[in-house]
């Protein structure tokens, strides 16, 4: 009898670090205990059919994968894509028949698509007999993302849930790509809050890629660059933009270091300052996910919140005092 296999991969909240990523800098995602698990068995076929309980229309994709960004049911493209980069790696990936279910709230900026990518990816290689390290499951389901979306992300979101810890912070270094495990103080409770639906497909996120690609043309990576290197832009939307990510870096390391002196107040202001900084320099929030934040810092124990992710909608985080993190 075929063994029938399980993986799953949790969603994610970013506590401080976006738009980081894609220039090499620093983030602190942490994984949410809303999952996407895969479950079914190997088939002798080179075919994977998947249901899914979230999402209409089933999947039925022959292997090998010509074009997985043309895939339908649009969701597909995720999986197509995922089992794609694995034929691009060398990896010979049989038949598979199964289903897909979630709790993360899909379109919301938890990452239900990166979940998605890393349960199929380990999935895959699970009945490929294939054993590969985290951070390559995570760069190929980084280039999945980016077939089957279109939008040009970093890697914050696979490299968090392919190697987060429960209840433990991941900061990352985006461009060397090595990781700290900061286990949440206990005194300190993540809430994470659902304000607007949002696809990051056709947004303004690549017009972000892009400026910084432009910035970098100008004054080298701005992982390296200082308040000083930004101030030679003439162009004052390019500064803005740099300003941001340059300041943004700096916040990631110093909540780090707040967290590890048990400092939540500075931590709280630097979670405020970040989202000061996305809505005005980088302009990814909205009223709403201000008013949100606004909300939100006037309810008992918030110490700091901000808009979470990609922007444009989505998520906002906060810290408060108290012991779990929750989705509400
Ligand atoms: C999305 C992308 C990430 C990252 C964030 C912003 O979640 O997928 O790579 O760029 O936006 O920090």
């Amino acid at each position: 009898m075929t063994e029938t296999i399980h993986y799953s991969a949790p969603g994610r909240v970013n506590l401080i670090g976006d738009h980081t990523d894609y220039t090499g800098g620093l983030v602190m995602p942490m994984t949410l205990d809303a999952r996407t698990t895969v479950t079914g068995q190997a088939n002798a076929s080179r075919v994977w059919n998947l249901v899914s309980h979230d999402e209409p229309d089933s999947l039925s994709i022959d292997l090998p994968i010509k074009d997985p960004s043309s895939m339908q049911p649009r969701w597909g493209r995720y999986v197509a894509g995922v089992l794609f980069e694995l034929k691009q790696l060398g990896i010979n990936v049989p038949g598979f028949t199964g289903e897909i279910s979630t709790t993360i709230p899909i379109g919301s900026g938890l990452s239900s698509s990166a979940a998605l990518e890393i349960a199929i990816a380990r999935t895959a290689l699970s009945i490929a007999k294939v054993v590969l390290p985290d951070v390559d499951i995570a760069l190929l389901c980084q280039r999945a993302e980016h077939i089957a979306s279109g939008v040009p992300c970093g890697i914050m979101d696979q490299f968090c849930i392919a190697a987060g810890q429960p209840n433990t912070a991941t900061l990352i270094d985006c461009h060397t790509l090595d990781i700290q495990h900061i286990a949440m103080p206990s005194e300190i409770e993540v809430v994470s809050r659902f304000i607007s639906h949002r696809t990051l497909a056709g947004s303004e996120y690549s017009d972000r890629v892009t400026d910084c690609r432009h910035i970098e043309e100008k004054i080298g990576p701005l992982r390296l660059a200082n308040l000083g290197d930004a101030k030679k832009l003439s162009d004052q939307r390019l500064f803005r933009r740099a300003r941001h990510v340059i300041s943004e870096n700096h916040r990631v390391r110093n909540f780090a270091s707040a967290l590890a002196d048990k400092d939540f107040r500075t931590a709280g202001e630097l979670m405020l300052a970040s989202h000061e900084s996305l809505a005005n320099d980088y302009e990814t929030s909205n009223s709403a996910m201000d008013q949100a934040v606004k909300t939100m810092m006037s309810e008992p124990g918030f110490l700091g919140a901000r808009i979470t992710g990609g922007g444009f909608g989505g998520c906002i985080v906060g810290i408060r005092h108290s012991s779990s993190s929750t989705i509400k």
